[in-house]
């Protein structure tokens, strides 16, 4: 098979590590990709809204599946527009085409979903600016703390969560009124809020037949103790170290089942990953939100304990037969923790060189924002490098990552030195 992996990130360093191991990858091509990636596969300089050209690329370079790694070209139809050519029947393209991508394109779009095929969810209404009135009087009739959600994308930065009435009130207009969050906060999303942990499960699925992945916990906030801005993610751990039998067969009939279900029972053409965010409340999980990708950074602590061939998976996925490419994975643990560059999520510098990669030992540095120049490699993003380990416990791997995160050296290097906080006690 040639495969071109979409995408620039740690999330993609880790599918192009994890496809580079099979047997059946031939040639194996990142667009854009980064220094990581270049290493085991050919970097090229696409851009992912540019249709024509990705498929300009495929042609000339007969590839054989695309794997698209982020959010933003699915919900752009990159699916549908390859289904749509006859000349590509028979390529495969692992992610949902557009109508499927509304599930993590429209918050509103997903809660119908899920109230449509009885998946557990907080309850709750939209608005947009014509009945900003009975939002403002819906909130009266909730208990703080208050969760505003824009229907749209906005970047992770589109939920607030409020503890006082009267600045959800103002949130709320400022969002539908004055469009706090663009065009994506023209219809907001309130709901219950849900006292409980989170996690995330993945699963592969053709649309009717699914797999279930290792599931992993990740660190979205900047500050050590969960505090501070929204990241794209700090740190992740696997498996959550909470996670028992009951949680698992409910998490399995009460949120998996029913989510493909209603995948097929819709005729939603989806053949890619569907991340879904929980909110263990009382051992019961409810679903928070779906991603139609994996996450970054949970796919570096997902990959490296997948045992079975992905490309395999792959392939039964796209051909609608992964009910018979069983994924298996190990019991160990594995982390990452996330190194960013000074000043992320908000502004920061590019281009500091980094050192250290010599003395790398015992783990896996997914690249997230670098570049190769002149030989050399330089920061190239807020979040730069995923160091992610295996071990026997999440504690095992932890030490390792850490150990191995004080050895790179660029200016302005941060990361959170408490992944797993949280987990300490299980
Ligand atoms: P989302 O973008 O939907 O993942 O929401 C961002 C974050 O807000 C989640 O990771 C949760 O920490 C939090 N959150 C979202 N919805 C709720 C909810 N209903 N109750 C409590 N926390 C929530
Ligand atoms: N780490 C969260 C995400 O990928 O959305």
């Amino acid at each position: 098979m040639n495969i071109l992996i979409l995408g620039s990130g740690g999330r993609e360093h880790a599918f192009a590590w994890k496809l580079n191991q099979s047997p059946k990858t031939n040639q194996l091509f990142i667009a854009p990709g980064n220094a990581g990636t270049a290493l085991l596969g050919e970097n090229v300089p696409l851009a992912l809204n540019e249709f024509d050209e990705i498929a300009n690329f495929v042609r000339a370079n007969q590839i054989d599946m695309i794997l698209v790694g982020p959010e933003a070209p699915l919900v752009d139809g990159i699916v549908d527009y390859f289904r749509e050519a006859t000349e590509f029947s028979k390529l495969k393209i692992i992610g949902p085409a557009k109508y499927g991508a509304r599930l993590e394109g429209s918050k509103e779009f997903a809660k119908e979903f899920m109230m449509r095929n009885q998946v557990p969810t907080a309850r709750f209404k939209s608005f947009t600016a014509s009945t900003l009135t009975e939002g403002q009087s819906f909130l009266e009739n909730l208990k703080p703390p208050y969760v505003l959600k824009a229907d749209g994308l906005a970047g992770g930065k589109g939920v607030l969560i409020l503890n006082d009435l009267e600045e959800a009130k103002l949130e709320l207009k400022t969002m539908l009124v004055d469009a706090k969050f663009g065009a994506a906060s023209s219809n907001v999303v309130i709901e219950e809020y849900l006292d409980g942990i989170e996690m995330s499960v993945f699963v592969l699925t053709d649309g009717a037949n699914y797999q279930i992945l290792p599931e992993a916990k990740d660190y979205k906030r900047i500050g050590e103790g969960d505090t501070g801005l929204n990241t794209g993610g700090m740190g992740a751990v696997s498996p959550v170290p909470f996670m028992n039998d009951q949680l698992e067969q409910r998490i399995k009939n009460k949120i998996v089942e029913p989510s493909v279900r209603g995948l097929k029972d819709e005729g939603i053409d989806y053949k890619g990953f569907l991340f879904i965010g929980l909110m263990i409340v009382d051992n019961e999980p409810f679903v928070i939100e779906y991603n139609v990708r994996m996450g970054d950074p949970e796919t570096e602590v997902v990959m490296p304990r997948i045992k079975s061939d992905m490309v395999d998976h792959l392939i039964a996925c796209a051909d609608g037969t992964l009910d018979t490419s069983v994924v298996e994975f190990e019991q160990n643990a594995a982390t990452t923790v996330m190194l960013v560059a000074e000043g992320y999520p908000e502004a920061y510098e590019k281009g500091k060189e980094m050192t250290g990669f010599d003395h790398l030992g015992d783990c896996i540095a997914f690249h997230a924002g670098t570049k190769m120049e002149n030989g050399k490699i330089l920061t190239n993003g807020g979040r730069i490098l995923s160091i992610s380990a295996l071990g026997e416990n999440f504690k095992d791997a932890l030490a390792k990552s850490y150990r191995n995160a004080d050895r790179i050296k660029y200016e302005g290097k941060y990361y959170r030195k408490d992944i797993g906080f949280d987990l300490m006690e299980y």
